[in-house]
């Protein structure tokens, strides 16, 4: 396995770890770590011409993915979505160059399979073999199906109003189920006590290093579908933002690789009206979020009031020239109704979210109708039925 990771950096304050030990926050500051790579060394091998002769999954950039025992990789196949041509949303929009990445065709129905392959793996080679994690449910499912296929325990804690499909799935993998009563962060406080009891190994996002890991790939794939280029605009449904975050990491290795030089698409962070923190802190011009009061929203990805990557999410919106924008329930149901009728996509309310954000965008002018536009659905419709059925039939 040609991984070319020599160590993790703390985002923040810079300090380097080992990456052959467990590890989850930085020690000093309690921020999140970010694995490094011999990108020099990386580019030797890992070039344009050869990855047409590469497996088609987000393991493909191997050099660039952290594992270094090749037994550990723990993949269901997920990664290399299509990147479509939205021709007739885009007609309708006035757009010819919009583009859905449909994440929903991922194992598990959503791109937390990226971050969970990748974490579950290194968790494998690392022998951390009980995991636990708090979800918003999506995340849930996807750990559950990488743990039974490692053989590993699994331990989730979920808002107890979490989709019904994310609870049913859990179970069907063989997790333990916790249903929680309040949110996301509720939910990390449990398992976190979970971990300390009984010795499991927390994989929450981004308070390990390695789920950002998985969800880059995204950014070497936009840029790989759209030939060795970049987008001008990616519009992203942002919950704890590690899509995002990972994204904005993928290109500045791929400006180190060779791949693109320093042209960025600008980074758009979409969250909802009911649960904005990050959009908050955007508009107020802070460094770092504060926690949102009474999150609420039916796209249970985005209901994350209090993000440990806040501050990345920021750097990467304000460092790329994007914008933070928010949408309604509203808005994200009739924008699912759309993309499902023009595009034969079935969206999670997530990805819902980035169209009605577009859509808001190319009235105030902030994105105009010639420019090259990634919208990530981040999830299939089919995990949300109980909440989106009857706000579609409403
Ligand atoms: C479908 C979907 N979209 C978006 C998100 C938010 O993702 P991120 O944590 O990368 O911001 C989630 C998280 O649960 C999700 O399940």
């Amino acid at each position: 396995m040609p991984s070319h990771i020599t160590h993790l950096e703390c985002t923040l304050c810079g300090k380097t770890y080992s990456h052959r030990a467990p590890m989850r926050l930085c020690p000093d500051d309690q921020k999140p770590l970010f694995a490094r790579y011999d990108l020099a060394a990386a580019a030797k091998t890992l070039t344009r011409d050869s990855l047409p002769f590469r497996a088609p999954n987000m393991w493909r950039y191997e050099e660039v993915m952290p594992v270094e025992r090749p037994e550990s990789v723990i993949t269901l196949g997920e990664g290399y979505t299509p990147l479509m041509r939205a021709t007739r949303l885009g007609e309708a929009l006035g757009m010819d160059s919009l583009y859905i990445k449909d994440e929903g065709l991922n194992p598990t129905g959503s791109f937390k399979a990226r971050g969970l392959s990748a974490a579950v793996s290194m968790a494998h080679q690392l022998g951390q073999m009980k995991l636990t994690m708090p979800s918003a449910g999506n995340a849930a499912g996807a750990m559950a199906a990488y743990a039974a296929k490692a053989g590993m325990e699994a331990h989730v804690f979920m808002p107890e109003d979490a989709p019904q499909a994310n609870q049913i799935e859990c179970v069907a993998y063989g997790a333990h189920l916790n249903l929680v009563k309040g949110f996301i962060t509720d939910a990390g406080k449990l398992s976190a006590e979970a971990a300390e009891r009984h010795g499991l190994f927390d994989v929450s996002t981004l308070r390990e290093p390695y789920r950002v890991e998985g969800k880059k790939t995204m950014g070497y794939e936009i840029v790989e579908q759209f030939g060795f280029a970049v987008p001008d605009v990616i519009v992203y449904p942002t919950g704890g933002g590690t899509g995002i975050v990972g994204i904005w990491k993928a290109l500045d290795e791929m400006e180190a690789l060779g791949w693109i030089g320093k042209e960025r698409p600008r980074m758009i962070c979409v969250q909802a009206e009911g649960c904005a923190p990050i959009v908050a802190a955007f508009r107020n011009g802070h460094e770092f979020a504060v926690p949102f009061p009474d999150p609420h929203t039916l796209a249970a990805g985005m209901r994350v009031p209090a993000a440990v990557g806040d501050f990345l999410v920021l750097r990467a919106v304000r460092q790329s020239g994007g914008t933070a924008v928010t949408v309604t329930d509203q808005e994200m149901v009739d924008a699912v109704r759309r993309m499902a009728t023009l595009e034969g996509i079935f969206a999670a309310p997530e990805g819902g979210a980035t169209l009605a954000a577009l859509e808001q965008l190319l009235g105030s002018g902030e994105v105009r109708r010639g420019e090259r536009v990634v919208l990530l659905n981040t999830g299939s419709a089919l995990k949300y039925l109980d909440v989106l059925g009857p706000a579609l039939s409403g």
